[in-house]
């Protein structure tokens, strides 16, 4: 029963769809565990790019069976969106081969509302959320409130569940933020219209992966967002509201804790952070502008969901360390060396200090007071987008690589070299 486990280890959009991807050629399941569309994974195949935000990133490989598992948060009107563009690209989204846990919480357009104006609420204390309604979803799981997939499958009781849920949030809205009412009866008849849509997708993934595991399948897990957006790890209150460690594979499936092969930390040749929060290496000068692009190319650092300008910064290799350890990860897929090509020097984050004084004890509730400490490498000025093997790159790439695995304490074992599928190369 053959598990890979592939996550962010920044603070997401690290390219794990692309990964994903890579790493599905020889999956018969492909499953996510938590998060919702606040995802954007993006792969790139041929003329093709395909912006996944629910879905597996794995559907584009025919073979594949995709779960959703019971940990995700699912906007209905998302899930159907993407299905609809999937199969109007050729790629087979159909309920024989993609299944939504029925224990998966439901996103309504009032959990969005609520976290719009929740954000506008908390004025300068932002978290520079999605929009996506993400937190209120999550907050009516934990508070045993919320609206299920299973749910759907209910049709005499949906429409009052549902009804009951927007007045909810209507009353909150106007009460608590001194907001515009919301059409309570027209949200709700037409959140219900189209999430009975989803009917056919319904399932019990968790059965569906412990049985095929049993059956000795190979399962690769697609962590949405990164380590460092963990609602209890990461950089809290500046989180997402779901488990995004490796960790969260077990529960937000609901397989029993079992050996994993590999666990693939996707890590990007720099440090990007969308929204608000503490971020040591974060740069402001040219070579921001430099390592963000202009937005131009779709590879550019600008939110796949959100389409805001992503914050840059070095490659921050003391997070690095730190996640390692509570992803447990194996392994390093690194991600855009190419976008490095070009710069006649490299810095990576080694070490911190707090207060002028060398610090050990990394916390990372601190982590807004630390300063990072930088260790200077050589640039190289080749261009590195087709290189397929180790060899390929010049030696100043390699030594980059070569450095981050001794930071790391892992070996490097895929790097990316461009946006394409066969962009790639296999170190491992
Ligand atoms: P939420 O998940 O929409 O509640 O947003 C909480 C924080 O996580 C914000 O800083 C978002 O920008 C960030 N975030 C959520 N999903 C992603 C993602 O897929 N990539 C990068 N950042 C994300």
């Amino acid at each position: 029963m053959p598990i890979t486990i592939a996550v962010g280890t920044q603070w997401g959009d690290e390219g794990k769809g692309r990964v994903v991807d890579l790493l599905s050629d020889t999956a018969d399941l492909v499953a996510r565990f938590n998060g919702g569309d606040n995802a954007g994974h993006t792969v790139t195949v041929g003329p093709t790019t395909f912006k996944l935000h629910l879905v597996p990133s794995g559907i584009i490989h025919p073979q594949t069976v995709c779960l959703m598992g019971n940990g995700m948060v699912i906007n209905p009107l998302s899930f159907l969106a993407e299905v609809e563009a999937l199969t109007a690209a050729g790629v087979d989204a159909s309920p024989a081969r993609l299944f939504v846990s029925q224990a998966a919480h439901l996103i309504t357009p009032a959990h969005r509302l609520l976290d719009q104006a929740q954000e506008a609420a908390r004025g300068a204390g932002r978290i520079g959320t999605t929009g996506r309604g993400i937190g209120p979803a999550y907050v009516d799981k934990t508070a045993r409130s919320g609206l299920r997939a299973g749910d759907i499958l209910d049709e005499a009781g949906l429409p009052a569940k549902v009804q009951a849920h927007v007045e909810q949030v209507d009353s909150l809205i106007r009460q608590l933020y001194h907001g515009e009412a919301i059409d309570v009866a027209g949200i709700s008849a037409a959140f219900v219209e189209k999430a009975r849509r989803l009917a056919p997708y319904i399932a019990d993934a968790g059965a569906i992966a412990r049985k095929n595991l049993a059956a000795g399948k190979y399962l690769l897990a697609e962590g949405a967002q990164g380590a460092l957006l963990d609602l209890d790890q990461g950089t809290y209150p500046f989180v997402t509201s779901s488990c995004t460690t490796a960790t969260g594979l077990f529960g937000g499936l609901g397989i029993g804790i079992q050996p994993v092969q590999r666990v693939v930390g996707i890590t990007k040749a720099f440090q990007t952070r969308v929204g608000d929060g503490p971020f040591p290496t974060e740069l402001k000068d040219d070579m921001a502008l430099r390592l963000r692009g202009t937005g131009a190319n779709p590879w550019d650092e600008y939110g796949t969901t959100t389409g805001r300008p992503r914050r840059v910064g070095w490659l921050d290799g003391v997070l690095l360390r730190y996640v390692i350890e509570i992803s447990g990860i194996t392994e390093l897929a690194v991600t855009k060396l190419d976008i490095l090509s070009g710069l006649p020097v490299l810095k990576i984050c080694t070490a911190y200090t707090l207060n002028g004084k060398p610090n050990s004890e990394f916390a990372v509730a601190h982590l807004g007071e630390y300063q990072p400490v930088y260790e200077d490498l050589p640039g190289w000025s080749e261009d590195v987008t087709s290189a397929r093997r180790l060899q390929d790159l010049p030696s100043a790439a390699r030594a980059y690589l070569h450095r981050l695995e001794e930071i790391a304490g892992v070996p490097v074992s895929i790097v990316s070299v461009g946006a394409e599928r066969d962009q790639v190369i296999r170190a491992g």
